[in-house]
């Protein structure tokens, strides 16, 4: 079955169970602040678990656009090294809003799995909350009852707060859950080690593929858990992930989902992917994996910049940039050669990258150079810096140099020093940064006295191009601090100094009052008038 049909079949499967099929939303998030970006199939529903809105439909499925690279959710270091974290994923859920609960969405994920996809039943195993006495919440028995329906009880598993309590966020709904795992190791493997032993413990072939949350609850702002009006489903699968369980795949990178841009770049750096641990095998996965997450992300408007969500795609195309520059040694722009690949593929199921492929491509392309521009210095810099470092991390101040000078991301700078067995001073780095905040405010802030008029006749003019030395009156003068420097402004009644305009350099020179003599630093017209910027 292709990556195409799974979906497919997925939203077929819940479309015959009365759910209304509706399109993705955005992956970046403009309307709540505490969201960067979709991390759940969820974000998009989340006031019609509030209660705070009513959905037209109570039973939706879809495929969502989702971003874990920020805040609670984020998988940004296991991406490329291992294989099955993503930055951008596909989440498959299907929703019931004060509509059915744990009896059906147990069942219809047992079906979808067993008898739509036929997984290997013998090859699954359940989780579900054994409740938590802080919280004041019991164990799901409910949820175990359900399951006992469908699967024996040695793979029922309890998990606890951390794996089975789901929250979107530090506040928002949440509520107890119920997640799916399959073991895809060899017989023999199996033979040797239950997999019960390895559910939720980081097995690269045990992998948790469905999450079935029991919407209950809203954490509230001051961190106590408030009943929601009613209850609700919330699912999400792992796309990426179930592909690569029906195809039968070790890896997600093997699957359908990612060979198009795979022999892509083998065809543009000339190098070739063998699936192993190599720095260059992490650098194809992290390629593949991160121009997703820049290329829908751009397409659903946010583009890359300095601060907030701009920035968080910044990075996450500079580390792109990075592993290819350094490990497949391309030193050119690529990651804009691989948008229109993408592009295609996802042309039906997500056309807004389809239909704004040019000015994404030019986007990325524009920021693949400004980066390359001062990646090689940085990465020599970077060189110096450990040759220079007597202890195990990397000072602050280097740290800081090297984002401000060579715009290395922090998270590349960790990067590259933990492949050089460094850490880096995080909280040096911090203060260097405030302290360039603290000079820009001070820059920024400027202190302006009020003009004292001395001169009252106006005769003011420019009579530079005659004289260069001539005998004038002050009209009027101020004084003005920026930089906690104070400076004067003077206005002469006429002057010789050309003034700053279309590129040109104002006019420096002096000054003299009977014996003193007073610098001039620049002129400039403001508001028509000459202004002598004095010391
Ligand atoms: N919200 C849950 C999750 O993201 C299930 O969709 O895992």
């Amino acid at each position: 079955m292709t990556s195409v049909e799974i979906r497919q079949q997925f939203l077929d499967f819940f479309a015959s169970k009365q759910h209304k099929i509706v399109p993705s939303s955005p992956i970046v998030v403009k309307n709540d602040p505490t969201l960067l970006f979709t991390n759940a199939g969820m974000n998009q529903f989340k006031d019609y678990f509030l209660g705070n809105k009513k959905s037209e439909f109570s039973r939706i499925a879809d495929t969502q656009k989702c971003l874990r690279v920020s805040g609670k959710h984020n998988d940004l270091e296991e991406v490329g090294v291992d294989t099955y974290h993503h930055t951008m994923f596909e989440m498959l859920g299907n929703w019931s809003f004060g509509d059915y609960f744990k009896a059906e969405a147990i069942a219809w994920s047992w079906e979808l799995l067993t008898e739509i996809y036929k997984l290997d039943k013998n090859r699954l195993y359940v989780t579900v909350f054994e409740g938590d006495e802080k919280e004041g919440i019991p164990k799901d028995e409910e949820a175990y009852h359900e399951w006992k329906k469908w699967i024996p009880e040695d793979r029922i598993l309890f998990g606890n707060k951390k794996d089975n309590f789901w929250e979107m966020g530090d506040t928002g709904p949440c509520g107890p859950c119920s997640e799916i795992h399959v073991d895809c190791r060899s017989e023999q493997e199996r033979l040797n080690t239950p997999g019960k032993n390895l559910v939720n413990n980081d097995h690269p072939q045990v992998i948790e593929i469905w999450n079935n949350v029991f919407m209950q609850f809203n954490r509230s702002k001051g961190g106590s858990l408030v009943p929601l009006p009613a209850q609700h489903v919330d699912t999400g699968m792992g796309f990426e992930r179930l592909v690569r369980v029906i195809q039968g795949k070790q890896s997600n990178y093997d699957t359908d989902v990612f060979t198009g841009t795979f022999n892509a770049i083998e065809n543009i750096t000339a190098k070739k992917y063998d699936g192993t641990d190599t720095k260059e095998a992490i650098a194809f996965r992290v390629i593949a994996d991160h121009i997703r997450a820049i290329g829908f992300t751009i397409a659903d408007g946010q583009l890359p910049a300095n601060t907030g969500a701009g920035y968080v795609i910044r990075r996450i195309l500079r580390r792109a940039v990075r592993y290819y520059y350094s490990y497949l040694d391309h030193k050119q722009p690529l990651l804009h050669e691989l948008m229109p690949v993408l592009a295609t593929q996802f042309e039906t199921v997500f056309p807004e990258l389809y239909q704004q492929i040019e000015f994404v491509s030019k986007v990325v392309r524009e920021e693949e150079e400004a980066f390359l521009r001062t990646l090689d210095k940085g990465l020599k810099r970077i060189d110096d810096i450990v040759q220079a470092t007597t202890n195990d991390i990397i000072n602050g101040k280097s740290v800081f140099e090297l984002f401000d000078t060579f715009g290395f991301p922090l998270d590349l700078t960790k990067l590259i020093a933990a492949e050089k067995n460094l850490q880096i001073d995080e909280a040096g780095f911090a203060l260097e940064m405030q302290q360039q905040k603290n000079r820009s405010r001070a820059a920024a802030t400027l202190d302006t006295e009020d003009w004292i008029v001395v001169n009252e006749e106006k005769e003011e003019g420019f009579v530079g191009y005659e004289n260069n030395l001539i005998q004038t009156r002050v009209n009027k003068y101020r004084k003005i601090s920026a930089k906690g420097k104070t400076q004067y402004q003077l206005v002469l009644a006429t002057t010789p100094f050309y003034a700053e305009s279309g590129g040109q350099i104002g006019d420096t020179g002096w000054l003299e009052f009977g014996d003193e003599t007073v610098e001039v630093t620049n002129t400039k017209k403001e508001n028509d008038t000459i202004v002598h910027f004095a010391k």
